[in-house]
């Protein structure tokens, strides 16, 4: 079973795209395991960000994530990774597929309106770096079985 870290972005809670970009992940059929609206600290941010560090956008990054509040999310589910990524669509907005998020919504690759973590490994890691394993609810979807074979 997957996991996968969604942030609502500062640019799409300002945007009011809060539940545009949250229903898109919800009709999609990924399953909602947790959720907090929040104000990142920079040290949270840096250690999101760290793969980053060193690169040339890092020291925006880390400003632009910080700037105001954001929605985290915890999705699960088979293959939740490559759903949410695709649903997603490409880092560049301008570039990223009509029908996706970015695609649809975005314009900019500093204003790129959401995350989502990019490999099973980094789900888990992610999701348990912005949730305590209590904060993360068990729960029986009754639409299961019209969504899952
Ligand atoms: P994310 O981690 O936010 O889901 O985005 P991603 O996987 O599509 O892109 P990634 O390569 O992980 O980059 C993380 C975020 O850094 C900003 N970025 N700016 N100016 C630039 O060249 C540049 N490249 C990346 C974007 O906000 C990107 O989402
Ligand atoms: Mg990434």
């Amino acid at each position: 079973m997957e996991r996968t870290l969604i942030l609502v972005k500062p640019d799409g809670v300002q945007r009011g795209l809060m539940g545009e970009i949250i229903g898109r992940f919800e009709r999609r059929g990924l399953k909602l395991v947790g959720m907090k609206f929040i104000l990142m600290s920079t040290e949270l941010a840096e250690r999101h960000y760290a793969v980053h560090q060193g690169r040339p956008f890092y020291n925006d990054l880390v400003e632009y994530i910080t700037s105001g509040p954001v929605v985290a999310m915890a999705w699960e589910g088979k293959e939740a990774i490559t759903a949410a990524r695709n649903s997603i669509g490409a880092t560049n907005p301008v570039e990223a597929s009509a029908g996706t998020i970015r695609g649809d919504l975005g314009m900019e690759i500093g204003r790129n309106l959401v995350h989502g973590s990019d490999s099973a490994e980094n789900g888990l890691k992610e999701v348990s770096l912005f949730f305590s394993e209590e904060e993360l609810v068990a729960w029986d979807r009754v639409t299961e079985e019209w969504i899952r074979e």
